[in-house]
């Protein structure tokens, strides 16, 4: 087994073709440790979304490779995507893109009864996890009545169903305010330092960078060493 939970080299990734062919990722490099806690930063349109994507196994890399926890995710058929993508990785989007309809206990649940887990099991797992980020009494009401940060904070209650190694965050504090986006990633960074999850979290908001084992810069679809001043 590797040592990296996140290995990529050299990956490209081009959207659309021909004349309007645009490479989104130059040439990206990119290591994260078993544990480690990263967050990645860059301005707009600098593929922030697209990197994570891929690492995701949302969006496949036109050129290059990525293993996660020592699987070739890029070698693999399209079709094997969704289950890779099951095995390895929780995907907090941006937005949080809860169902609206359904509980908060429901919406965490939802992914472990289409794994096969019995609506009885997947109900009290998805009651634990969201105890987990601090939320024990509130499975049973709809997102509407949630805070900002307690929406985040069943995303990634939900990003944990299963508990995938990987964590990856795309902006997860950009809608909150100070104290709820301080929340929410102490809450995120308490999954790599307590529980040995990797997480990576896409974030150009500097009032949380301190938190950060290490901050990645990406700048124009490659990752730059020194950050700008
Ligand atoms: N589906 C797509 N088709 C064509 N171009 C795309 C597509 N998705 C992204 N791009 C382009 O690729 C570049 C990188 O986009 P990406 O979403 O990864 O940036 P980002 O760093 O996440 O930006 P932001 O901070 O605004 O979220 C941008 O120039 C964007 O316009
Ligand atoms: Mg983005």
């Amino acid at each position: 087994m590797s040592d990296w939970a996140i290995e990529a080299r050299g990956v490209r990734k081009v959207y659309g073709e021909g004349d309007i062919a645009y490479q989104a990722l130059r040439g990206v490099d990119f290591r994260v440790a078993r544990g480690e806690f990263v967050m990645l930063s860059g301005p707009s349109g600098s593929g922030k979304t697209t990197l994570l994507s891929i690492l995701g196994c949302v969006l496949r890399a036109t050129e290059g490779s990525v293993r996660l926890y020592g699987t070739d995710i890029t070698a693999a058929k399209e079709r094997d995507l969704p289950s890779l993508r099951m095995s390895h990785v929780g995907f907090i989007f941006q937005g949080h893109n809860l169902i609206a309809s359904m509980s908060v206990a429901d919406n965490v649940g939802l992914l472990l009864e289409l794994r096969g887990w019995s609506r009885r099991d997947a109900r009290a797992e998805s009651l634990r996890l969201l105890a987990d980020v601090g939320l024990a009494d509130l499975g049973d009401r709809p997102p509407r009545d949630l805070s900002g940060g307690q929406r985040q904070r069943v995303a990634i209650a939900r990003a944990l169903a299963g508990s995938p190694p990987v964590i990856l965050a795309d902006e997860p504090t950009a809608s909150l305010d100070a104290q709820s986006g301080m929340k929410v990633t102490e809450t995120l960074k308490a999954l790599a330092t307590e529980r040995g999850h990797t997480v990576i979290v896409v974030t150009h908001d500097n009032r949380i960078y301190h938190l950060a084992d290490r901050i990645v810069r990406i700048e124009d679809g490659r990752i730059v060493d020194e950050p700008h001043a």
